[in-house]
Parts: C-alpha cells; structure tokens; sequence
C-alpha cells in the first residue's frame, strides 16, 4: 500500500502546485511509482508545472461518473519514468459524491503506486475535504508573511479535525534578506503554523521560467536552488536523514 500525501495551505499561490509537481517528480527517485494528482477542480494547472498541458484527456471526474478505469485515466509521463498523472475535471462535481468517490479512487490507487500525491485546491471548502479525505498525511505550505502563517495555523487545525496528524511544513518562497530584516526566523513559522519542518525552499526565478516555459522544474537544465531544495524534501519523504538547510 502507498502513501497518499495531500499538499495543502489556505491560501492560493503559495506554491502547492509547484511543490506537488516537484516533489512526485523527485520521488521518482530510485524506481518509485508516483501518481500525482490534481484534485483542484475548476482551477487546474499541475499539468502545466509537468509540462503536460492539456495532454490528459480523461479526468478523475471520468472515472468517479464510470466513464472510464482509473488506468485509462491516468497519463504516464514521457519524460518521467515511474511520474504518472492523474488531471481535475474542468467542472467540479456535487460535494458529497465527490468526496465519497474521491477518496475511494485514491485509496485504489495507492494500491498500485508507492506514492499518490494530491494538489489540494486553496481554501477549506469542499474540494479541500476531498482532497484530504484521500490523505494520511500532509504537506502545508506556507509563505513568510503573516496572514500566510496565520492561514497555515488554521489548516493544520483543520486537518487534525478531519483525522490528519501527520502534517509536515514546507515554507516556500523563502528570501533571506526577509528573515534577516524583519528580525522572523524560521523558528516563528514552524511556532505559528504549528508543524514540524519538512524544509525549505528559496525564491528562484528558475520555478517561474520554467513554470512559463511549461517544463517540469524536474527537467528544468541544472537543478537551481529550489529544485535542489524540492529534491531533498522528496529523500526526507522517503525516510533519508538530510540536513535541513535553515541557515
Ligand atoms: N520557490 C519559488 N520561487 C519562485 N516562484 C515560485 C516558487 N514557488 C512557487 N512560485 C510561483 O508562485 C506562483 C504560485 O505557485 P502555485 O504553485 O501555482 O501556487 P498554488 O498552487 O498554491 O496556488 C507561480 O507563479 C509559481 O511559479
Ligand atoms: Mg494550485
């Protein structure tokens, strides 16, 4: 059985979808089975960050309605071997069915996946419960400024009602001129938000070049400082003890 792990925060643009592309890509590593999956219905875009733009054309709304098999839907990667993606509906579904089918779908898939990572949709609406209600465990990502931490704490929170205890913080977006001219430290992030560290990862104008280019940052020349960053997230995922780079 696979872990099913949901990258989540409260807010939009924190980098969910950028960290759920990066960190399936890299957990590729060493001949893992990832299957990634957008559950942002309405608003997808991780195959954008997969460099896979409109190339899935079956979604889990297919499969949860009994369009299709769950195999049929899923997309390898042709770049990635042992990537494999699973993309949103273009319209989200009733609330209720969603969520049931949902996390019957994804608790299948991990099955047949060493990894099913999930790209949770912003907020703690319905799409949010889905998302989570596939997961046991999560990933929150939070950027340095307040009313993100604040939003993280609350998420957290909220996962731990819906049953999710194992809650692992990315701060992402991180300039050092920030924390070392606000006087925060990462200490006040992990403090606020109230998760452990899973790491983090710089400002890199390489995520938005590529993310403009549409090529995984996976496969994105030499690996920058962020995706060095994303990389060393995915082996602590695995269980490696990697340094944390905090300074
Ligand atoms: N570490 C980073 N460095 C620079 N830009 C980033 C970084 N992480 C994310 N971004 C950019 O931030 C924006 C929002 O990221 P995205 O992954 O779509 O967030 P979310 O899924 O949380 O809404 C995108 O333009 C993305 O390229
Ligand atoms: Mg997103």
């Amino acid at each position: 059985m696979g872990r099913t792990i949901v990258v989540t925060s409260g807010k939009g643009g924190t980098g969910k979808t950028t960290a759920s592309a990066a960190i399936s890509s890299f957990l590729t590593a060493g001949g893992s089975r990832v299957l990634c999956i957008d559950a942002d219905a309405g608003l997808k875009n991780l195959d954008l960050c997969l460099g896979l733009s409109d190339r899935a054309m079956l979604d889990y709304g297919d499969v949860l309605a009994g369009r299709c098999r769950l195999d049929e839907a899923v997309l390898p990667h042709p770049d990635i071997p042992g990537l494999f993606f699973l993309t949103a509906p273009v319209v989200p579904s009733e609330e209720g069915d969603e969520a049931k089918g949902f996390e019957a779908m994804v608790r299948f898939a991990a099955e047949h996946f060493d990894y099913c990572i999930i790209d949770s949709p912003a907020g703690l609406g319905p799409g949010f419960r889905a998302a989570v209600s596939a997961a046991d465990s999560a990933i929150i990502l939070a950027v340095q400024d307040p009313s993100s931490r604040r939003d993280s704490a609350r998420v957290v929170m909220e996962l731990g009602a819906l049953g999710i205890k194992d809650v692992r913080l990315v701060v992402n977006r991180v300039r050092r001129s920030v924390f070392s001219r606000s006087k925060l430290t990462i200490d006040d992030v992990i403090d606020s938000v109230g998760a452990q560290l899973l790491g983090v990862v710089p400002e890199d104008e390489n995520v938005a070049i590529a993310a403009a280019r549409e090529i995984p940052l996976f496969l994105y020349g030499e690996p920058g400082r962020a995706a060095l960053a994303f990389m060393r997230i995915a082996r602590r995922i695995k269980g490696e003890k990697v340094p944390l780079e905090i300074k």
